[in-house]
């Protein structure tokens, strides 16, 4: 999958998000973009925020997934701060290339999103919930005020050349509106039906978590499995049943 084949695309595009080597390979092709998110440091490493991952991190992590695809177009998060100046996104948003990205994505910051537009990246976009730099993990643009600057930020995004911009946590008729405004397709994520395409986590997805966000579906209970095949296991040991 190209960036160009994801801007002409006429049917829903799917995004999940990946960290490693063995579900990168396992997911490939299955999904149309696989997403090499900051969420890592959560669902990998336990932090409490994606501000805690670095580009050292993300690097790791980039390049193990590049090992896994071939397939599905592979897009890499500019984590905290590696953004916080167009000197410091050029140089970071070459390095996650280098590590097999093909697309970074940046959250929020039209003007970021310019200029590596301009310097030859390709990008996603992010509007809505920003996790990076968020208060409150909570949904955006449920007031006037706030929507228009959402809307706002998106148009940008869109115009500074994004080939896709992702919205989070958002109410769905706003989703819906960005949608119908922007000239590269929405990937929602807690925001409703009506985008262009739909991201998940991929643990949440595949049920590794207890907790999950109410908009999330698992469509396996994997952490279910594990734990019974993990209990299987030790009891065969423990009874010299195995080997
Ligand atoms: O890091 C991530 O997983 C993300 C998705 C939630 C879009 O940015």
């Amino acid at each position: 999958m190209k960036v160009e084949d994801i801007k002409s695309i006429n049917e829903k595009v799917s995004v999940l998000t990946c960290y490693d080597y063995s579900f990168a390979k396992t997911i490939d092709g299955a999904v149309d973009i696989i997403l090499v998110g900051d969420s890592v440091g959560n669902v990998v490493y336990g932090l409490d925020s994606t501000r805690e991952v670095t580009m050292d991190i993300m690097i790791q992590h980039v390049k193990a997934v590049r090992k896994g695809v071939s397939k599905s177009l592979l897009v890499a998060d500019m984590p905290f701060g590696s953004d916080k100046d167009a000197v410091a996104a050029v140089d970071n948003a070459s390095k996650l290339v280098e590590a097999g990205a093909d697309a970074v994505k940046v959250e929020g910051k039209p003007d970021i999103v310019k200029e590596l537009v301009s310097k030859g990246f390709a990008v996603m976009g992010h509007v809505g919930l920003l996790p990076q730099t968020a208060e409150t993990m909570r949904k955006y643009g449920k007031d006037d005020k706030e929507a228009k600057e959402i809307l706002q930020q998106a148009k940008d995004i869109s115009d500074a050349g994004a080939f896709a911009i992702v919205i989070e946590s958002v109410p769905g008729e706003l989703a819906k509106l960005i949608t119908s405004q922007v000239k590269v397709p929405t990937i929602g994520i807690g925001a409703g039906k009506d985008c262009s395409g739909q991201v998940l986590v991929l643990y949440d997805m595949i049920g590794l978590f207890e907790n999950v966000p109410s908009f999330v579906k698992r469509y396996i209970s994997l952490s279910t499995l594990v734990k019974d095949a993990a209990a299987r296991y030790s009891k065969e040991v423990k009874e010299g049943k195995f080997p």
